[in-house]
């Protein structure tokens, strides 16, 4: 209903339309109208209502916006439902909080600001108002929770050739959750799980992507980029970017969860990846440990070389490469 208003109030361009043609137009009291006002004016549209005129849109509140993400539902056999907040405590909370409900649907969930985003190992992720994307998908595979790390490859490699395709950006690669424009973190993936008896009960993947920050934060400026900053101001269509999101992220989740294909997701990502072929850190827990990274294997983890000349699969834990800053 709220969103059936709204087409309306966007086809009336500059005109009005009153509070008794919209109650008469599906049905319902003015008051009913009024409430749907108020919440879609919440998530940022600017509503004016005029005596003995109506209401009014003055303009799109953002480049998306709930009617032109609907578009990827259209297409999606994937996402059932798109919910987008103009503010949120965190996208991957909000997925959570609708995944602990019973029948929830795969949803897609995208808010203008985070005021509470979540960086991986507790950190912060600065997700002011319009600034960037940030997203999260909440999932129910058919799959053992040990088969998740793989999603965040397909999350990564969805991430790296949506922005690719949208900006003529090379982006790479750094295993397995960062994305990286000259060496410098311009996207980052959040996956959280919800799993019990070998059952996963839903998954989030939390996808945060920089996109017209000109600075950042004192703490992170040497570390991370924007999309605007790397394609020398230009500026950058976010709606198409998500779409483009979803519709990769989908064809290799399909084949992964639906055909037991994972082949594509790893060559993509040993293409573009920038850890492979350097030293790097490996955080586990309380220890950190230097050693060589060779390649990803079909699983998707990072097969390393240890100072020992022991070669060791990798499938979680925190990597960092040295040469790029530590932030990625
Ligand atoms: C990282 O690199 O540390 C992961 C960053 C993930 C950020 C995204 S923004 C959308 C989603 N909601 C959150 O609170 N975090 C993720």
């Amino acid at each position: 209903m709220k969103n059936k208003i709204l087409k309306v109030l966007i086809d009336q361009k500059d005109g009005y339309i009153s509070g008794e043609n919209l109650s008469q137009m599906f049905g319902v009291s003015r008051t009913a109208i009024w409430k749907h006002i108020q919440t879609l004016k919440k998530e940022g549209y600017q509503i004016v209502s005029v005596t003995n005129k109506g209401y009014h849109l003055k303009r799109k509140s953002s480049d998306i916006d709930q009617i032109a993400l609907e578009q990827i539902t259209c297409n999606s056999n994937l996402v059932n439902q798109i919910l987008y907040f103009d503010q949120v405590d965190s996208t991957n909370n909000e997925a959570k909080r609708l995944g602990e409900t019973s029948d929830f649907m795969e949803s897609l969930i995208v808010a203008r600001e985070q005021v509470k985003g979540k960086g991986r190992m507790g950190r912060t992720w600065i997700s002011e108002k319009d600034s960037g994307i940030w997203l999260s998908l909440l999932l129910k595979p058919s799959l053992s929770p040990d088969m998740v790390s793989k999603i965040t490859l397909i999350a990564a490699a969805a991430a790296s050739g949506a922005i690719e395709e949208e900006t003529g950006l090379v982006t790479g690669i750094k295993w397995p959750n960062d994305i990286v424009i000259e060496r410098k973190k311009v996207c980052g993936i959040l996956a959280e799980l919800s799993a019990e008896l070998g059952h996963i009960h839903y998954m989030v993947v939390g996808v945060g992507i920089n996109v017209s920050q000109s600075v950042f934060d004192e703490s992170i400026a040497d570390k991370a980029t924007s999309l605007m900053i790397e394609n020398r101001g230009k500026p950058v269509n976010r709606l198409n970017i998500i779409k483009r999101f979803v519709e990769i992220f989908e064809m290799y989740y399909n084949q992964f969860v639906h055909d037991g294909l994972y082949d594509s997701v790893v060559e993509y990502n040993i293409k573009k990846s920038v850890t492979i072929g350097e030293n790097v850190n490996i955080t586990i827990g309380d220890g950190t440990r230097t050693a060589f990274a060779k390649t990803i294997d079909n699983a998707g983890n990072l097969i390393v070389t240890n100072e020992d000349g022991t070669d060791e699969a990798v499938f979680f834990g925190e990597v960092s490469v040295r040469g790029i800053n530590g932030y990625v």
